[in-house]
């Protein structure tokens, strides 16, 4: 698995993470003994950055996580969590006093005294903007109860304004073959200062598995079956704002493009964690065999997968299917 510097740390992640939103319980029940078998699976095939976040099932993302590193001391794997979220996303609650009570909790759920990297989640335009916020960050870090920070967005505009200030480590956005906009000036931005990207819904929340149908479901408490139009959160989380038929019809069209033996799930997270500017890819994974594959993606970045050619297929499909709803929202 390569691993890459994060950011200006001295730290080097893997180019294929994982994201554990799932593990968190909040994507249907993952029993706490198959969340830590997602995560030894993945570390034991290379994996040394886990995405979480606080309210990834309340804490229950990271309480694993912490769990699961305690038992492998000298572990080397980076712990990005989130924080923002326990209360209304309102300007007036990124306060310093907030900062501190969200760092504090997450510290204790993950058993250490110092964050690894916390990246503030998805807050609103005004606070990515404001010098204030940095302020605020760069405060925790001074006191060690972080490492490093950086911010997950929605908008291509956001990350341009969070790659500009200088002790951002990391952006983290949404980018797969159903969201391109981040290549028109995000990564190269990012590439230039120095800032780490983390992709994340790499798979377009399992539409780029290929393995949906008109007719597949999806559990209750399931973002897929109660989020699709924005209803809870920002609809471009769920299916990557995608139209669901339109993205099954996309994602066959990918499909019939991919050279034998590889799945479009492998070629979507290799394509992206080739396109210079990725430091990381983040898929979420609910199952051992998931992640597995998952980290076994990396292995065509160093075999003789035919990226280019692949690139040909993304761009065409989401020319035909996706620029013209996608690109102009996020
Ligand atoms: N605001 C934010 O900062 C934010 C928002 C969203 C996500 N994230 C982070 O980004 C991570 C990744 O995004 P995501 O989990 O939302 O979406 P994703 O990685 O695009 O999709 C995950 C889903 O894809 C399917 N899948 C994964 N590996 C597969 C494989 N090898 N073969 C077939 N299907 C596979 C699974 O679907 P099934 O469940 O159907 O099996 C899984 O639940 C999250 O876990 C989280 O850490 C952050």
């Amino acid at each position: 698995m390569q691993q890459r510097p994060l950011g200006r740390t001295g730290r080097s992640v893997s180019a294929i993470g994982l994201g554990t939103w799932q593990l968190g319980a909040d994507w249907g029940a993952v029993s706490e003994d198959d969340a830590l078998a997602v995560l030894a699976a993945s570390v034991d095939r290379g994996v040394t950055l886990f995405d979480t976040a606080d309210v990834y099932g309340d804490g229950r993302s990271e309480s694993i996580i912490g769990r699961f590193l305690s038992q492998r001391p000298g572990h080397g794997i980076t712990v990005a969590t989130k924080m923002g979220r326990r209360l209304a996303q309102e300007p007036e609650n990124y306060t310093p006093a907030n900062f501190r009570a969200w760092t504090s909790r997450s510290r204790a759920n993950l058993g250490v005294d110092t964050l690894d990297l916390v990246q503030l989640h998805c807050p609103p335009t005004a606070v990515i903007e404001d010098a204030a916020t940095y302020d605020a960050l760069d405060e925790l870090v001074a006191d060690k109860a972080i490492a490093a920070y950086g911010v997950s967005v929605e908008t291509c505009e956001q990350a341009l304004a969070a790659i500009a200030r200088p002790n951002v480590t990391n952006v983290q956005i949404i980018f797969n073959p159903f969201r391109l906009k981040p290549l028109d000036e995000v990564l190269p931005a990012a590439e230039e200062a120095g800032v780490a990207i983390f992709a994340r819904v790499p798979l377009a929340s399992g539409l780029l598995s290929g393995r949906y149908t008109s007719g597949t479901t999806f559990a209750e408490n399931d973002h897929r079956s109660y989020n699709r139009h924005g209803e809870a959160f920002d609809r471009g989380e769920t299916f990557s704002g995608v139209d669901y038929e339109v993205g099954l019809a996309a994602a066959s069209e990918l499909t019939a493009a991919l050279p034998p033996g590889v799945s479009l799930p492998a070629a979507s997270l290799a394509w992206i964690a080739s396109r210079p500017g990725v430091t990381s890819v983040i898929p979420g994974a609910r199952n051992v065999r998931q992640a597995q594959s998952n980290a076994d993606a990396a292995a065509l970045l160093d075999g003789d997968f035919d990226v280019d050619a692949f690139e040909a297929a993304v761009y065409a499909v989401y020319d035909r299917h996706l620029r013209a709803t996608i690109h102009p929202l996020w």
